[in-house]
């Protein structure tokens, strides 16, 4: 079945946490449920008890993860609701969309609170724990586009590559403390965020699920979904900036 109990996933009020929080209940993982929009984690908590009905009921937490305050108090609500806390997944992210002329510092920094600092908010928790207990699974959502600058989203891009060096100085931290810290590098997927947007090898947000349930199982640091894009990025990574410049990738 599974090797989790009980999961936190932030973020899973649609698109691949959503899908996750499907699949683990499928795998009889107790799931704790965050993100802003109650009114959708119920509906999706109702629904995976409908399909599921002998899966434990996931739990849900309507929050803000730009409210940091909040966080490490709702983090001890949360693994004490659960009984146990075995993988914390950070899936929450936005990606605006941006003019190539635009430079607008209040979107830039929602996207850096939610993507970059929510993040370090939730998995520093994560962390505490799961160093104490020697054991536990840290995953975040990256994206390919992390791995270079990119002139369509500078800001997105630039923020996923910070969360793959904080996930990376986590893993360095953590390794030999018996806990796990993985990567999650999706490509293009057909969610709420990339609706109406024409990008290339697009994949459903439930075959993504599956690809990054199997990646979270796995001894792989860093995840790329599908696996293809490992080898795509390895080579757009080697592209010297000078020709990159040019491109709108
Ligand atoms: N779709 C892609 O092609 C793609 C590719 C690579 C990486 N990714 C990454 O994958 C992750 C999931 O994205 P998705 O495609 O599944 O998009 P999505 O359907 O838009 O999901 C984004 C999730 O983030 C949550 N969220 C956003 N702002 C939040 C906030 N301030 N507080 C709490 N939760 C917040 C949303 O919930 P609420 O709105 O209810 O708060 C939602 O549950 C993101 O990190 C994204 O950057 C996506």
């Amino acid at each position: 079945m599974s090797p989790f109990s009980n999961a936190i996933i932030i973020g899973a009020s649609s698109g691949m946490g959503a899908e996750l929080a499907r699949l683990l209940a499928r795998k009889r993982v107790r799931t704790a449920l965050v993100a802003r929009r109650r009114e959708a984690l119920e509906e999706l908590a109702a629904g995976i008890t409908k399909e599921t009905p002998k899966a434990p009921a996931p739990l849900v937490y309507p929050h803000d993860v730009r409210h940091f305050d909040e966080v490490p108090t709702l983090f001890q609500r949360i693994a004490h609701d659960l009984g146990g806390l075995d993988l914390v997944v950070y899936c929450a992210g936005v990606m605006p969309p941006v003019a190539v002329n635009e430079y607008d510092f209040g979107k830039d920094r929602m996207v850096y609170e939610v993507n970059v600092l929510g993040a370090i908010a939730w998995l520093n928790e994560a962390a505490k724990r799961f160093e104490n207990q020697e054991s536990g699974v840290i995953a975040a959502f990256s994206s390919v586009a992390g791995d270079r600058g990119r002139k369509g989203q500078p800001v997105y891009s630039s923020s996923k590559a910070a969360l793959n060096t904080y996930m990376e100085g986590l893993r360095n931290r953590l390794g030999h403390r018996g806990v796990r810290v993985v990567t999650i590098k999706p490509g293009p997927v057909r969610t709420p965020m990339t609706e109406g947007l024409k990008m290339p090898f697009m994949i459903n947000a439930d075959e993504a699920a599956r690809q990054i349930w199997a990646g979270i199982r796995s001894s792989r640091t860093t995840v790329y979904v599908p696996k293809k894009w490992r080898a795509i990025m390895w080579v757009i990574r080697s592209i010297p900036s000078a020709l990159f410049r040019g491109k709108d990738i």
